[in-house]
Parts: C-alpha cells; structure tokens; sequence
C-alpha cells in the first residue's frame, strides 16, 4: 500500500529549545496511522535534538536542503552524509524559495537529488510555475521544463517523491483549488509513466504544497492523484498541524 506522506516545512523558524517543545507536544496524543507518514523538517540546527527525542515514534525527520557533495571545502554547507548520521530520511530539494531568493538552478537541483538518494535519503523534489507562468497559460510547460531537468539521468526513483507547489500559493493564503492541483498531478504522473513506466508513475507519492491548513486539507486529499502535502506555516502551530495529520477522506 502507498502510504500518505504529511510534511511539515518549517523553513526559518523555530530554535532548537522551541523545536524540542513542539515535537514534544505534537507527540502526545498522536495518532497511529497505518496508511500515512508524519515528517518534519526543521532548521539544520534543530535537526539533532529533534532526532533525539522522535527516535523510535513514527514521526520521521527530514532537511531542507543540502549540498550536493560529501564532504570538502564548500564553507557552509552541509553534506548527506551528515545527514544520514543523525537519521535524517528526506530532503526538501528545489524549494522555490531556494530557486528564487538564493538563485538553485535546475541544474543543481538535479545534483542533489541524485547525491542525496545516491547516500540512502529520500529527496523531495519540489516543482512549479509563478503567477505570471500560469496566467500566460504556462504551467505545463514549466513542469515539463522542471521534470525534465531535475530528473536528467536520474533512476533511484524508488525512493523520489514530488511536491507540486505553485509558487503563487506558497505562503499566500491562496491554495489551489483540489481540481487545480489534481489537474498538474496527473500532468505529472503521466510524465514519470513516459520517462521511466507505469508502475514507476504509480507508486511515487505526489504531495501538493501552498497554504494547506486544516480547512482545505480534506478536500485535497480526496484527489485520487494528490499522495501528501508539504505544509509551510500551518506546521508551525501543534494544534494545526495534528489537524492536518488527521484529515478525513
Ligand atoms: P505554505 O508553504 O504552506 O506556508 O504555503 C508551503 C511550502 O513552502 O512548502
């Protein structure tokens, strides 16, 4: 069974003190579930005590980014490999934000899912079009250009998973409506069916990202293409985002 992947992305909040108090309380009372998976993906520096405190639950950590090479003189960055030693399991890769504030192209995108799944994570390939790309009737054109690229040559797709996430959506307020989303997700799917095959198309989770909170999860999880969602500000708060875990179909 594919199992449903709910992601929380913290970006740039939470200290490490603030982090620990929330996967404490995010832990009480948690519900089991066999048919999805809970992650986190908190700031670096809270990646180790946060991986202390869920080891042996089911909630599973994750990065929001990484370099592209194990180790070396590249001041600032942070390898798989470190990673991997402090059990992390996926990587937030291509995130808009780090295609569009610190200039990831493409390119490197395409770098670091293959070294991140090369060392055993999972990347999260993060992919969509700006506002002025879907009003001029773009946005297919723009996935196609992204999957293209960031999957150039790139076969461990076991262990890959996409996020669709409209940039114009993200942090907005603004969600694409479940038919919008559903919409770019078979695009997708039909995508990997041709790049690699059927079944490969089938069994990669597609999650949907931009502004989930606990009043639309529901219905975007009812689309039978939308396998997740990667959520920004309403993982933030504890209430919400076991909200978000718990969605009804
Ligand atoms: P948001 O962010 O839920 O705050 O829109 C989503 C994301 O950037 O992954």
């Amino acid at each position: 069974m594919k199992k449903s992947l709910i992601a929380g992305n913290w970006k740039m909040y939470k200290t490490p003190s603030q982090s620990v108090e929330f996967v404490k309380l995010l832990l009480e009372n948690l519900k089991e579930y066999e048919d999805r998976e809970i992650l986190i993906c908190p700031p670096f520096t809270s990646l180790f005590p946060v991986s202390q405190i869920i080891k042996n639950t089911s909630v599973l950590l994750g990065a929001q980014n990484v370099y592209f090479e194990e180790e070396g003189a590249f001041t600032g960055e942070i390898s798989p490999v470190m990673l991997k030693d402090i059990g992390v399991e996926f990587v937030i890769c291509g995130h808009s934000e780090r295609r569009n504030i610190f200039g990831e192209t493409d390119e490197m995108i395409n770098k670091k899912i293959k070294k991140v799944a090369e060392i055993g994570i999972k990347p999260i390939l993060c992919i969509g079009e700006k506002l002025e790309e879907r009003e001029a009737g773009k946005t297919f054109e723009v996935i196609n250009y992204q999957l293209e690229n960031d999957l150039e040559n790139f076969e461990k797709f076991e262990n890959l998973i996409i996020a669709y996430e409209p940039v114009w959506a993200i942090g907005t307020g603004k969600t694409a409506t479940p038919q919008q989303a559903e919409e770019v997700h078979v695009y997708i799917r039909e995508f990997l069916s041709k790049k690699y095959n059927k079944e490969v198309a089938e069994n990669l989770r597609i999650l949907y990202g931009g502004s989930v909170k606990p009043e639309n999860i529901d219905a975007l999880m009812k689309e039978k293409n939308i396998d997740g969602v990667l959520v920004g500000g309403a993982s933030l708060k504890v209430e919400a985002f076991k909200r978000i875990i718990d969605y009804i179909t």
